[in-house]
């Protein structure tokens, strides 16, 4: 399995691309299952988590082209993709695919929308707390399927088609969300989502569907209203830059000092957290081609913080600004009200020195002046960047175990950093 291997110390300094959104590239993907016709995604980044759809999609009969090549002859190359479900051959998700991946449930949307059936496993991927999916299947419900769960197993059915409907989610969810929107399209009448989730990459999904032949108002706002039509055809749209992405880049660069250029990176999607990065005491400036994110001198400043649904602060983000506040120059608290069970990166930072109480949802992080290398243990995707970052400020060397997590969610990292003077070396056993 591979590590990674970090000598702490260097400031950053130069220019990072941010790729596309993970967290968006996914459920436009899964959308190509709605529509006979090609969707062509451009800005895709370069994943394993992507990797891993292509898969699940070409079980149901997906066609999938990466750059004008099969994905069979250069996986995980090339950023565009042509995504093609002329037919669907198969409407069950198997355990063994959807449970390497949660977001990969979400098939379950399109494939009752269109075929008017489907079977998909309940699916696993991180392991940050419990993780269910009863809104999804609300959600579905809502919207006329019939839902049997059977040996692990969700069975959706609408022999008729679905129906527009209310769908009132008691708890804000983006999965949900893009479930009702997904299958929604498709459904004959008007749908009404209350309490939707407000993330960019809803809108990003919407403004694709749209693209599409959809008829859907208000994402981005908790309330949004499908039409639903007979039929979706194929589009082209490009993915929209990785907030995630950008904001554990300039945490790493608030942590380490220097001053970096994170193109191509859109502040609009993550205020809430580049204002909690400036109380820290880096410098976040918008410019034409990204955000210049710069911090030189001075110490790091404290913040008391919780997670939110999007535009709070993401919990994506949580892992992050916790190895940052590690280095602070007093005590930070960090609630995070998302997931529970979200704090497995406390353990490994602890290895590294960082001084972390936790209490229920809440961490209480004392800044220490330095931080020292150690081997830590990759957890979860979130998690794993945090040890990264907290290493790039640690004194000496520290190994990152476990990587592969990091593969799912981070394009090209060791490269990236490496070229603003990190000390980053991937080691391949
Ligand atoms: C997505 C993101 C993930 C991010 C999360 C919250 C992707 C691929 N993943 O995950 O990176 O951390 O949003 O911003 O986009 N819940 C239920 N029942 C459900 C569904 C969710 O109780 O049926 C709960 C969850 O346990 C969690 C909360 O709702 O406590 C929010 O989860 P949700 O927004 O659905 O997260 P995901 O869509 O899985």
């Amino acid at each position: 399995m591979d590590r990674i291997r970090i000598v702490g110390g260097q400031k950053l300094n130069g220019t990072i691309p941010i790729s596309g959104a993970k967290n968006a590239t996914l459920p436009l993907m899964i959308a190509s299952l709605l529509t006979q016709d090609t969707l062509i995604l451009e800005n895709v980044p370069r994943l394993a988590d992507v990797v891993l759809l292509q898969r699940i999609l070409g079980n149901h009969g997906v066609d999938v082209m990466i750059a004008g090549k099969r994905r069979e002859s250069e996986p995980n190359t090339g950023r565009t993709i042509h995504l093609s479900a002329a037919n669907i051959v198969d409407t069950t998700a198997p355990y063994d695919l959807v449970s390497q991946m949660r977001a990969s449930f979400w098939v379950i949307a399109p494939l009752v929308a269109r075929m008017g059936q489907a079977r998909v496993s309940m699916p696993g991927g991180c392991a940050i707390g419990t993780r269910p999916v009863d809104l999804l299947i609300m959600a579905l419900s809502d919207l006329g399927a019939d839902i049997e769960i059977e040996a692990g197993y969700v069975i959706a059915r609408a022999k008729n088609g679905l129906r527009g409907g209310k769908v009132v989610f008691p708890k804000v969810t983006v999965g949900g969300t893009h479930t009702a929107i997904m299958a929604a399209s498709l459904a004959r009448g008007t749908t009404e989502i209350e309490n939707a989730a407000r993330e960019p990459e809803v809108v990003d999904l919407a403004d694709c569907l749209n693209k599409m032949g959809a008829k859907i108002t208000g994402a981005g706002t908790a309330r949004i209203v499908i039409e639903g039509v007979d039929k979706l055809n194929g589009a082209r749209h490009s993915v929209l830059p990785d907030r995630i992405e950008t904001g554990t880049y300039a945490m790493a660069v608030a942590m380490t000092g220097g001053d970096v250029l994170l193109q191509n990176a859109r502040p609009e999607l993550l205020q809430a957290a580049f204002d909690i990065i400036g109380r820290t005491g880096a410098t976040v400036t918008p410019t034409n081609e990204g955000v210049r994110v710069a911090r030189n001198g001075g110490d790091i400043q404290p913040v008391d913080v919780s997670t939110a649904p999007f535009p709070g602060f993401p919990t994506d983000l949580q892992a992050q600004l916790m190895a940052l506040t590690s280095r602070a120059n007093g005590t930070s608290h960090i609630t995070e009200t998302i997931f529970e069970n979200r704090f497995m990166h406390v353990q490994e930072l602890a290895r590294l020195g960082a001084r972390i109480r936790l209490n229920g949802d809440t961490a209480t992080i004392e800044g220490v002046s330095r931080l020292r290398g150690a081997p830590v243990m990759a957890t979860d995707l979130r998690a794993s960047v945090s040890l990264v970052i907290a290493a790039l400020a640690a004194e000496g060397e520290t190994t990152v175990n476990r990587v592969y997590h990091l593969d799912r969610g981070f394009e090209k990292l060791e490269a990236k950093l490496g070229a603003c003077g990190a000390q980053i070396e991937r080691l391949s056993v």
